[in-house]
């Protein structure tokens, strides 16, 4: 069943480039059109509400930047745990876009419940077609990402990932955003994904030699900014589920206002920067932590590395992406430094202490 593979994760962080390969296949054309379904229609959404919990919410968390940044359509995001007991304010004409695995998130699903009256239309963002999450919505967009079993989600966040950004795409198309060549060059970007992701799995030995330090440290800060900070929340989430080590994701920008108190040659930090817009202010963040003698593992691209390696303890270099959809690539290196802390340090990676593929309990 693992196919050859010591652990599920590790077989589901391989799929990858495969699964991600199909679900763009499936919602786009050979010609380079979006094939989404016509009830996804964003003519006259004022607004996206994108609600999920744990590794779901934050690629909605990647999504409202996506959502602002392609489509100029406002996008707010929250857990669904306190979505569906605050009373949030909510456009007659606003989507709701709920995110799972599995569909059957207890807290996700209330929170649909609680809106499904309330807004113009409910769209499901989910793995398994035949969920409650997935009957209960208008639409159902399933991801494609095949059967996940290991507990901490790799290849469903991925997928989930891709769907939001062709969702995105979308709304963009709809609201008349995008013209021809850009949407075009976008999804071209989109489809070099897989073949960046192998690129990236390549990775997987440097990592697993770095992740025998990692798995020494207590706490382990991930930086972004971005796009790339939902993707340090996600970082720091799969290796405290699995390694057991205390880790938050931060805005790069935040370090100052508090974090930055915990540095010390101890406590490593791990930066994802790829060479974009805003790259050299994240080089600044991470000189100050080099300041205080902490510890960076710099992730970017040869010219990110290039530029700002000096002072690191680590560098890892990824190639060159589209920075808009860097946080998928930069997922495989986030999942594969869980992974080989948790095998250094010689916990359960797929069956992790506490914790349950689907939450169906409040
Ligand atoms: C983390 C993880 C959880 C789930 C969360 C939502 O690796 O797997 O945080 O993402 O419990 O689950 P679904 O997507 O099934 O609603």
């Amino acid at each position: 069943e693992k196919a050859g593979y010591k652990h599920f994760m590790a077989k589901e962080i391989a799929e990858q480039p495969v699964v991600l390969a199909d679900a763009l296949k499936h919602y786009t054309s050979a010609r380079g059109t979006l094939e989404l379904p016509e009830a996804l229609s964003f003519k006259g959404i004022d607004r996206v509400t994108l609600v999920a919990c744990g590794t779901a919410s934050y690629a909605c968390h990647v999504a409202k930047y996506w959502f602002e940044q392609i489509a100029g359509l406002p996008a707010e995001v929250d857990v669904a745990s306190e979505f569906r007991y605050r009373d949030p304010v909510l456009s007659p004409a606003s989507m709701a876009v709920f995110v799972s695995q599995s569909g059957e998130t207890a807290d996700t699903l209330a929170a649909l419940r609680h809106v499904k009256e309330k807004v113009a239309r409910v769209v499901s963002v989910v793995n398994v077609p035949t969920s409650s999450i997935a009957r209960e919505s208008d639409l159902a967009l399933p991801i494609l990402a095949g059967v996940e079993v290991g507990v901490a989600s790799t290849k469903a966040f991925t997928c989930q990932l891709t769907v939001l950004a062709l969702m995105a795409l979308k709304a963009a198309q709809d609201r008349g955003t995008i013209d021809a060549a850009t949407l075009a060059r976008r999804l071209e970007d989109l489809r070099a994904l897989p073949g960046l992701m192998n690129a990236a799995l390549g990775l997987s030995d440097p990592i697993a030699r770095i992740a025998k330090d990692l798995a020494k440290a207590q706490d382990i800060l991930f930086l972004g900014r971005g796009p790339m900070f939902p993707l340090a929340l996600e970082g720091a989430l799969k290796l405290k589920e699995i390694s057991y080590i205390h880790a938050e994701g931060y805005a790069s920008g935040e370090l100052k206002h508090g974090p930055i108190a915990l540095i010390d040659a101890a406590v490593p930090v791990i930066v994802l920067a790829p060479k974009d817009a805003l790259f050299d202010k994240t080089v600044s963040n991470m000189q100050e932590v080099m300041a205080r003698n902490g510890k960076v593992l710099l992730l970017s691209d040869a010219e990110g590395v290039e530029t700002a390696a000096q002072g690191t303890w680590k560098t890892l270099t990824l190639p060159p992406v589209a920075p808009l959809w860097a946080p998928i690539l930069y997922a495989i290196p986030a999942q594969l430094l869980a992974y080989h802390t948790a095998i250094a340090k010689g916990t359960d990676v797929d069956q992790p202490r506490n914790l349950a593929k689907s939450v169906t309990v409040e």
